[in-house]
């Protein structure tokens, strides 16, 4: 008998610490040991002069989620988990949307019925909270949060979704008392409003005027004020979808302050800007997310994020629609307005593969810093770790095991989600993962898939170990 189930041979290891040459030998879905010339494997992977990485974690990810009348998203957790794989994950964390009036238990018994044997990756839930009343605070979400649905989304934005200053920070006062992880969506909405209606007085409804109606100031004030309000409460806090150097001053400043702060950016704001959204017939609306893509001097800033350490999650807030279709982007009421183009692009398979190249390869950051910003970091921040987002002995072993060599252009034809464009069409990319292992099991094999739908798992997570970010974590050597 073998004495390992799986050997992956002769690759270069990272983690977010170290790089060194080592065999990785697996039994159980399990690594069971690192170490030279491991012999006795009932299947062995070769990796000679190809990076074995910690599979990615991609914690900001929406599949199968209500997006307002008439509009479907473009994935499910079919599609979305198989998207995922190929561009290197292991596990997404998808939210499951409380609709209102609906006990947030059975929302999340209808979302776990969605995944069910669907997954091509592990999958573990974020909540978002839409109703924060006090029985939902009191009973609900203190329940949940033991169960394994540790962390949360508020948001500041968007009509029946936005909470009030007083319910976020009664929110993030639950938080405090169950170690639970609350995730801010920051945009001033009345700010927002207003632009809107001024300009659809003017007649300027095309794509582009969603980037006019959310500028960089209604997300600065907005991060000022979640901060401000996470201070208070005297609990750590994640802002997410970061997009410009004023709100990562604030960030920075609240730092100073001592206020626990997690930091989340997306390629998007890395790669794309708001010229995007003037595309010729009504193109723009692929690019219609928010907060919306800056400009060049904000996408330096969101580099300077990555590069020094005030980033901790790079993730892709994939979010599809399809363009061409009345129920995703030129939906009626959407060619009609910006303001009815459903927010949201897709990215959750190039997510990695952007930030090689453009990070990696380019110089930017090491390979460590890719693993902590793409895996470990989310599995700290989120409750997985160290079974997640590390590659050790004991751990889960969810590998990507990458091609630095390999050089493609994206297509969309070449993707594996549900939507119908990707916003990075044409990019020319160095490194791709093209062997995916899941729990020991090989998914993608030299780009082919060859795991089954069904066998990703959900994953509950556990709740906040500590007060720390996982930069901070990191020098304390956790
Ligand atoms: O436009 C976006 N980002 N849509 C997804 C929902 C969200 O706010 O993350
Ligand atoms: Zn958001
Ligand atoms: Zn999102």
């Amino acid at each position: 008998m073998s004495e390992f189930d799986l050997i992956i041979r002769g690759g270069t290891v990272a983690t977010a610490s170290d790089v060194f040459r080592a065999d990785i030998g697996i039994t159980g879905g399990k690594i069971v040991q690192i170490g030279e010339r491991l012999g006795g494997g009932a299947e062995v992977v070769a990796a000679d002069g190809k990076f074995v990485l910690p599979g990615g974690i991609d914690s900001h990810v929406h599949f199968s989620q209500p997006s307002g009348p008439g509009i479907v998203m473009a994935d499910d957790f079919e599609s979305g988990t198989r998207s995922a794989l190929f561009g290197g994950n292991t596990t997404v964390m998808p939210f499951c949307l409380q609709q209102k009036g609906v006990p947030l238990r059975e929302s999340l018994n209808a979302y776990h019925a969605l995944a069910e044997g669907n997954c091509y990756t592990d999958v573990s839930f974020h909540l978002i909270l839409s109703d924060a009343s006090e029985s939902i605070l009191g009973q609900d979400l203190p329940a949940l949060v033991a169960d394994g649905y540790s962390s949360l989304k508020v948001f500041m934005t968007y009509e029946g979704l936005r909470l009030s200053d007083g319910e976020i920070i009664r929110t993030l006062d639950v938080a405090r008392s169950t170690g639970a992880t609350v995730m801010v969506h920051c945009e001033n909405e009345d700010a927002i409003r207003f632009l809107i209606a001024r300009h659809e007085a003017a007649g300027d409804v095309a794509p582009r005027a969603h980037a006019s109606t959310r500028p960089v100031a209604v997300e600065r004030e907005a991060t000022h004020r979640a901060l401000t309000l996470a201070e208070i409460a005297d609990v750590p806090v994640v802002i997410v979808h970061v997009s410009n150097g004023a709100a990562i001053e604030e960030i920075a400043r609240a730092r100073t302050r001592g206020v626990k702060v997690i930091g989340e950016t997306c390629p998007q704001y890395l790669m794309l800007t708001a010229d995007d959204l003037d595309g010729m017939n009504w193109e723009g609306a692929k690019f219609v997310c928010s907060p919306p893509p800056r400009d060049k001097n904000e996408q330096i800033a969101c580099w300077r994020g990555i590069e020094t350490g005030i980033f901790d999650l790079y993730s892709s807030d994939h979010c599809p629609f399809r363009y061409d279709d009345v129920h995703g982007k030129l939906n009626p009421r959407g060619r009609a307005s910006f303001r009815h183009i459903p927010n949201g692009i897709p990215g959750v398979e190039t997510r990695l593969p952007i930030l090689f190249s453009e990070g990696v390869v380019k110089g930017r950051i090491d390979l460590p810093r890719f693993v902590a910003l793409t895996s470990t970091n989310h599995a700290k921040t989120y409750g997985l770790y160290p079974q997640k987002g590390t590659i050790t002995v004991g751990a889960d072993a969810d590998l990507a095991i990458w091609d630095p060599t390999v050089t493609r252009r994206i297509r969309h034809a070449d993707l594996h989600d549900g939507a119908d464009y990707t916003p990075y069409e044409g990019m020319d990319v160095t490194g791709w993962p093209t062997t995916v292992v899941l729990g020991g099991r090989v998914m993608i094999r030299d780009g082919e898939l060859v795991g089954h739908k069904g066998d990703g798992a959900y994953r509950p997570a556990s709740i906040r170990r500590s007060a720390a970010s996982p930069a901070s974590m990191e020098k304390q050597g956790q």
